[in-house]
């Protein structure tokens, strides 16, 4: 029956991750390094791009599946033209039960002053806004745009105002960039409603240079924060498969830490993503994706129903044979071992701008 998925090590399906452009507007030197990401980069023409029915037609096969959490992301997915129409399509799926499922986006911030309460009223429950740092030219230097900080709390705030309730707020931790800025960035987060969470640099894609010595641990941050003086009590995983392990600040307030070098957690991973051209990713570091969208466009000759059963058989087939764990796998090899490989086997992993973070 439908809804029940297990993969090859037992974990069943939860979370689908959408790509829904491989554009950003930031150039964040860890994700898509102006080096590689120049004027002539060849990113897709639209014609490449899943249209919202199309991503529509699939998420409700995904639901029927037992996804129960759509996450929207990019490269930067307020660039992509009416999104909210797509957030408002996604806002109506339900489950075979008749719930609702849990629908959130992650963005970097900067469009949330015009987009915020468009997406609010389309039915988007949560939101994720990435930030690096306060110290703007640490974020300057990391966003490579010149793009200020006071811009990025703006949006948080415009989305704040728009009634988002629960705001969670990303900060990837590079060595030497921006770990001066772990303390301020805790100490400012603990006085709002939002929850930081910081996250290991992690060696995704192919051209960000990933280097072991970069990443800072999520102990070494705690045992930062305690430290300074912020001293922290562990929270109980609210669900299962969960990226960030959670902490409560003894004045209150709640900090997330997302270890996937330091303490992978593949064990439970329930993620799917499909790619801003329709394929569909097992693993973050997948090499490979399977194409859904020409089953999709194949309709245009069979018809839809048919089409939609085929691939909820093909996408059933995709999580039974799935046997992923490349975080895991990463933390039993030598880091210098595998970093050496990197430029070898392992350089054709997919950019993350392109496979949705
Ligand atoms: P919540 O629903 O708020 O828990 O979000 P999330 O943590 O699932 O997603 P988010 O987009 O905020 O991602 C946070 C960080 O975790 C990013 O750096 C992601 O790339 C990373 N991440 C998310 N899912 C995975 C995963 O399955 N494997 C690995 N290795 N990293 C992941
Ligand atoms: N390592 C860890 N996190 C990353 N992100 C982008 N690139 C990396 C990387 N190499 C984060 C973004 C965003 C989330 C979706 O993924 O900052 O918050
Ligand atoms: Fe854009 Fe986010 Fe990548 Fe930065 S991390 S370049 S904001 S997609
Ligand atoms: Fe899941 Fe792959 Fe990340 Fe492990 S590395 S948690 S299998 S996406």
């Amino acid at each position: 029956a439908e809804g029940e998925l297990r993969d090859q090590r037992g974990r069943h399906l939860h979370d689908l991750r959408i790509s829904i452009t491989d554009r950003c507007n930031f150039r964040c030197t860890y994700c898509m390094p102006k080096e590689v990401f120049t004027k002539d980069y060849p990113y897709l023409p639209h014609s490449e791009l899943l249209s919202f029915e199309e991503i529509e037609r699939l998420a409700r096969i995904f639901v029927a599946h037992g996804v129960r959490k759509i996450r929207l992301t990019g490269g930067e997915p307020l660039l992509r033209k009416n999104v909210e129409r797509l957030v408002a399509m996604l806002a109506q799926l339900r489950t075979p039960d008749g719930q609702a499922i849990d629908l959130t986006l992650t963005t970097n911030g900067s469009l949330l002053p015009q987009k915020a309460r468009a997406l609010k009223e389309a039915g988007l429950n949560r939101l994720t806004v990435s930030l690096d740092a306060l110290d703007d030219l640490i974020f300057k230097r990391m966003n490579d745009v010149d793009y200020p900080v006071s811009a990025v709390l703006d949006g948080i705030s415009a989305a704040e105002a728009a009634g988002f309730a629960s705001i969670k707020i990303n900060m990837v931790v590079k060595r030497g960039v921006n770990d001066s800025e772990i303390l301020p960035m805790a100490r400012y987060f603990q006085k709002t409603s939002q929850v930081l969470r910081f996250i290991e640099f992690m060696d995704v894609g192919a051209s960000n240079a990933w280097q072991h010595q970069h990443v800072v641990s999520s102990q070494e941050i705690i045992d930062r924060l305690q430290h300074a003086g912020l001293e922290l009590a562990p929270v109980a995983p609210q669900q299962k498969g969960e990226t960030a392990v959670r902490y409560r600040y003894q004045n209150g307030g709640e900090v997330g830490f997302i270890s996937s070098v330091s303490q992978a957690f593949c064990g439970d991973c329930n993620r799917l993503r499909l790619s801003t051209q329709g394929a569909l990713y097992t693993c973050l570091f997948a090499t490979q994706g399977h194409d859904l969208r020409s089953h999709l466009r194949a309709s245009e000759f069979t018809d839809q129903a048919t089409a939609d059963a085929a691939l909820s058989t093909i996408i059933r087939q995709i999580w039974e044979a799935r046997q992923d764990r490349y975080s895991e796998l990463r933390g039993q090899t030598s880091p210098d071992h595998f970093s050496e490989h990197r430029h070898t086997a392992l350089a054709q992993k997919i950019e993350m701008s392109y496979i949705g973070g």
